[in-house]
C-alpha cells in the first residue's frame, strides 16, 4: 500500500532530501501535497513539475501571479491556514518549515490525528504545552526527524516495555552534539568569528539557521527542550556529550546500566526514512557504516562557558509554559540579525539572557497564546537588539 506525504518546507534541506527518500522507493511512498513560503518560486516550481502533487501551499501570497502561472495544474493555497491545511492532506505530513512558521503544520497534522514527521524542532519548542494536546487527538502519532531524537526514538523502540514503565527504566537521555565549526575554542577565541565560518558545519550539511544555532550550540539547547517533550523525561535527566564525528546519533541508559545508542554516517534520509515507514524499515540504506573506515569515536564534555546557549536552553526548559517560546523567538531574531550583519556572533547569548530576563510568564494553554508569547519575545528582542 502507498504511503501518501505531504512535505512542508519542500525546498529546504528537510524538504529536498524527503524528496530523495521518496524517489528510492516509489512504490512505496508518494508525495500529493508541496508547501514552502512561496518566496522561491522556481524551486517550488520545478518540484512540481516533477512531482506533479495535486496541492501546493504557500504562506507568503506576495507572487501570486508568478506562482499561478508557474503552477498551471494545482490547487494552490495561501496564507498560514493554507500552509496548515497540509496537515490533513495525507497519511504523514513531514514538517521541514523552519522557525516558528511550523507551528501550524504541527498543530494542524496532530489535530487530523495523521502522522506527523517532525524536523521543526522550534514548534514543538515553542508550543510544547498545546502540542501535548493535540497529540492525545486519536490516530495522531509524532515520530521525530531530528536525528538525535530519532536515535532516541529507535533506542526506546529497541527495549520494548510489556508492562508500561518504559519511561521509568530509563535512566537518562544522552544527545550527542558534532561541537560546531567552534568546538575547542574559548570565549576570547570567539570575539570575531564571522558568518562563513558560523556556516562551515563540519559534519551536516544543512539549512542557514540551524547551521548557526549547531555553531552557538543553541541547536543542542532548543534539543534538550525537544527530548524533554517528546519523551516526558526530566532535565535532571537529559545529558549532552560533544561528539565530533556525528556517528552515535544519541543513547538511551537504562536503569540497569545498559545504554543502547544508535549509529550511522550522519545522513538525514535515514531519520527522514525513518519517520515515514515507521514502525517498519525503509529498504534503501542511506549512512550505513563501513566499521574499518570509522576507527575512533570521542567523547567530551560540552564547554558551557563558551557556548553559554547550552545553559539557557536549560534554565528556559525547566520554567517551563512560555520561556522556550521565548528563548526560541530571541533566537531566531538573534539569529537573523548576526546572518545580516547586525550583531556579532559573541552577541547572540546576551540578547538571549536580556530577553529571558524579561519573561512574563503568561498562559501556554492554546496555540493563540504561544503565538501572543512569541510576539512579546520577539519584540523584546528587537528592543534587546536595538540598545546594542
Ligand atoms: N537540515 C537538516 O539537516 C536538519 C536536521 C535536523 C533538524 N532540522 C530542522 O528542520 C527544519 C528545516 O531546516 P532546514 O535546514 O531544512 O531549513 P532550510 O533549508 O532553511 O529550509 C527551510 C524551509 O522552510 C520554508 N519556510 C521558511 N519560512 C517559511 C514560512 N514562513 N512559511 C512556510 N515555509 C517557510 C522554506 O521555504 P522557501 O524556500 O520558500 O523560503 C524552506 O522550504 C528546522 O526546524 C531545522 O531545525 C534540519
Amino acid at each position: 500500500m502507498t504511503t501518501t506525504v505531504a512535505l512542508a518546507g519542500s525546498t529546504g534541506s528537510i524538504g529536498t532530501q524527503t524528496i530523495d527518500v521518496v524517489e528510492a522507493e516509489p512504490e512505496r511512498f508518494r508525495i500529493v501535497a508541496l508547501g514552502a513560503s512561496g518566496r522561491d518560486v522556481a524551486s517550488l516550481a520545478a518540484q512540481a513539475a516533477r512531482i506533479r502533487p495535486s496541492v501546493v501551499a504557500v504562506s507568503d501570497g506576495s507572487r501570486l501571479d508568478e506562482l499561478k502561472a508557474a503552477l498551471p495544474s494545482c490547487e494552490l493555497r495561501l496564507g498560514e491556514e493554507g500552509l496548515a491545511s497540509l496537515g490533513a492532506e495525507a497519511d504523514v505530513c513531514v514538517n521541514g518549515v523552519v522557525g516558528f512558521a511550523g507551528l501550524r503544520v504541527t498543530l494542524a497534522t496532530l489535530s487530523a490525528g495523521r502522522r506527523l514527521a517532525l524536523a521543526n524542532k522550534e514548534s514543538l519548542i515553542a508550543g510544547g504545552p498545546v502540542v501535548a494536546g493535540v497529540r492525545r487527538t486519536p490516530g495522531a502519532e509524532l515520530v521525530p526527524v531530528d536525528s538525535e531524537h530519532c536515535a532516541v526514538h529507535q533506542c526506546l523502540a529497541s527495549a520494548p516495555d510489556r508492562e508500561g514503565r518504559g519511561a521509568d527504566r530509563v535512566q537518562r537521555i544522552v544527545l550527542t552534539a558534532s561541537g560546531g565549526p567552534f568546538r575547542g575554542r574559548t570565549r576570547a577565541d570567539l570575539q570575531s568569528v564571522t558568518v562563513d565560518e558560523a556556516l562551515a558545519h563540519p559534519t551536516w550539511k544543512m539549512g542557514p539557521k540551524i547551521t548557526v544555532d549547531s555553531s552557538t550550540l543553541m541547536n543542542k539547547g532548543l534539543e534538550v527542550i525537544e527530548a524533554h517533550e517528546l519523551f516526558g523525561v526530566d532535565y535532571d535527566h537529559i545529558d549532552v556529550v560533544v561528539h565530533p564525528q556525528s556517528i552515535v546519533h544519541s543513547m538511551v541508559e537504562f536503569t540497569d546500566g545498559a545504554t543502547i545508542a544508535q549509529l550511522s554516517n550522519p545522513d538525514m534520509r535515514l531519520p527522514i526514512g525513518y519517520a515515514l515507514a515507521w514502525p517498519d524499515r525503509i529498504g534503501t540504506a542511506f549512512g550505513r557504516l563501513d566499521w574499518a573506515e570509522v576507527g575512533r569515536l570521542d567523547f567530551e564534555p560540552p564547554d558551557l562557558e563558551a557556548f553559554p546557549c547550552l545553559g539557557l536552553a536549560y534554565e528556559a526548559g525547566r520554567i517551563g509554559g512560555t520561556a522556550p517560546a521565548w528563548l526560541n523567538a530571541a533566537n531566531e531574531e538573534a539569529v537573523a540579525a548576526f546572518l545580516d550583519g547586525a550583531i556579532r556572533w559573541i552577541d547572540i547569548p546576551d540578547v538571549l539572557e536580556a530577553v529571558l530576563s524579561r519573561h512574563d510568564g503568561g498562559r501556554a494553554e492554546t496555540a493563540d497564546d504561544i503565538v501572543d508569547a512569541d510576539a512579546r519575545a520577539r519584540e523584546a528582542a528587537r528592543r534587546a537588539l536595538a540598545a546594542r
